[in-house]
């Protein structure tokens, strides 16, 4: 299968990257926006990045001048017809992805692959609404896209495997590294990030430990590029609560329920970074705790008092959810690992980690805190 040009659907946050990555790597694209105002605004998102990747020297003049020159803005999805791969990145609602693909049936070639970059819309049922259902697969490009190297390829029960060798081989040349997976919610990164996030946002309505103490903890004993509350804020709260409904429509995994305080905070419209304020304030570019929540019960566990109880808590369930997913046979330790580097930056993939920290003394913790864990933990 030849892929030469490539039509990205929606260029806000994701779209615009997704299309700045394919132009990049050497081709053609065909960039679609709802007006003709709005591709205009796409254009000057991917320009503004590609002259400040040339401006730092991570980009040739000359390289900068073909990458634009393979960019074709436009407001008209009758010009994807000639695309061998659409891939949309318009809001995740599902009516809009369906209407959208229904359209492209229309006007694309029957050879025409369609990805998704939804996060988290089954891809299935996508595909079970177009009338090439072997031919759909999910991209989950990670943001920012240009920077960051993780691509989760999601194949469904309908898809033709040589497709998703394509989506592969074709992420791997624009230099990502893809990461191959059934359709389940949440995918590797965010089924296991969130689990850990919603856990953090029950340990922050404690009051156990402030906000600020929960992230510094975590950052120092596992070197995450950031502590989970911080991270909750820079995605969005409002993102996070409709992440892990989905992950919990699907698994009634209680580790998915959101926290209360969390949806608390969504109603009030603290969203997090975007709205100036979440877990912490962002007023005045000055970042302070913004939730404090007050002890109501001063028995004192000594466990609990530990440094260590904090990323034992919030880290070993964690790893633990890793080794789940392993024995459920949905990622490879390999797979899982580059996910979690790749999409979300650790600087160790979880098994990498537990190797570290050995995994019986991680097995002997989550029983001391009173967990459940996988047996599969006992014999890695
Ligand atoms: N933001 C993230 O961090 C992130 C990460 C991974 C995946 N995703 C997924 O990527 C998708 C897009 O998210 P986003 O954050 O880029 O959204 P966004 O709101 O920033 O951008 C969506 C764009 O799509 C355009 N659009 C809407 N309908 C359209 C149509 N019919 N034709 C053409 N353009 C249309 C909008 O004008 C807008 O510019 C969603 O499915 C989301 O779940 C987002």
């Amino acid at each position: 299968m030849d892929i030469r040009t490539v039509g990205v659907v929606g260029l806000g946050t994701m779209g615009a990257g997704i299309a700045e990555v394919f132009a990049r790597s050497g081709f053609d694209v065909v960039a679609v926006e709802v007006t003709a105002e709005l591709a205009d605004q796409g254009r000057a998102r991917i320009d503004k990045s590609l002259s400040k990747a040339r401006d730092r020297g991570r980009l040739d003049p000359a390289d900068y001048d073909a990458t634009l020159g393979r960019l074709t803005f436009t407001a008209n999805r009758a010009d994807l017809a000639g695309a061998d791969l659409v891939v949309e990145a318009v809001p995740e609602r599902l009516e809009l992805k369906t209407a959208l693909f229904d359209e492209l049936d229309g006007i694309c070639g029957t050879h025409t692959v369609f990805a998704t970059n939804t996060s988290s819309l089954p891809v299935t049922r996508l595909a079970a609404a177009t009338k090439r259902p072997d031919r759909v697969v999910g991209m989950h490009f990670f943001n920012p896209a240009p920077v960051m190297r993780l691509v989760e390829v999601v194949h469904t029960v309908l898809t033709d495997s040589a497709v998703v060798d394509t989506v592969r081989e074709l992420a791997t040349a624009c230099g990502k590294t893809p990461v191959a997976v059934r359709d389940r919610a949440g995918f590797v990164a965010n089924a296991l990030l969130f689990g850990y996030l919603n856990d953090a946002a029950r340990m922050a309505e404690t009051g156990r430990r402030s906000v600020d103490e929960i992230d510094r903890l975590v950052v120092e004993a596992t070197g995450f590029p950031m502590g989970p509350l911080t991270l909750m804020d820079l995605i969005g709260l409002d993102v996070c609560v409709e992440v892990l409904k989905v992950m919990f429509d699907e698994t009634r995994d209680r580790r998915y329920a959101t926290a209360p305080l969390l949806t608390r905070l969504v109603l009030a419209g603290h969203l997090g970074r975007k709205s100036g304020r979440g877990y912490y304030s962002y007023a005045d570019g000055n970042v302070t705790p913004a939730v404090e929540v007050p002890r109501l019960n001063n028995i004192a566990v000594p466990d609990r008092e530990q440094p260590g109880w904090v990323a034992e808590t919030l880290v070993y369930p964690h790893l633990d959810d890793a080794v789940r997913m392993l024995d459920d046979n949905y990622a490879s330790r390999e797979d899982i690992d580059t996910a979690m580097r790749l999409g979300c930056g650790y600087p160790r993939g979880p098994f990498a980690l537990l190797d570290e920290l050995r995994p019986p003394k991680v097995a002997d913790a989550l029983e001391r805190l009173g967990y459940s864990y996988s047996p599969l933990l006992r014999y890695l």
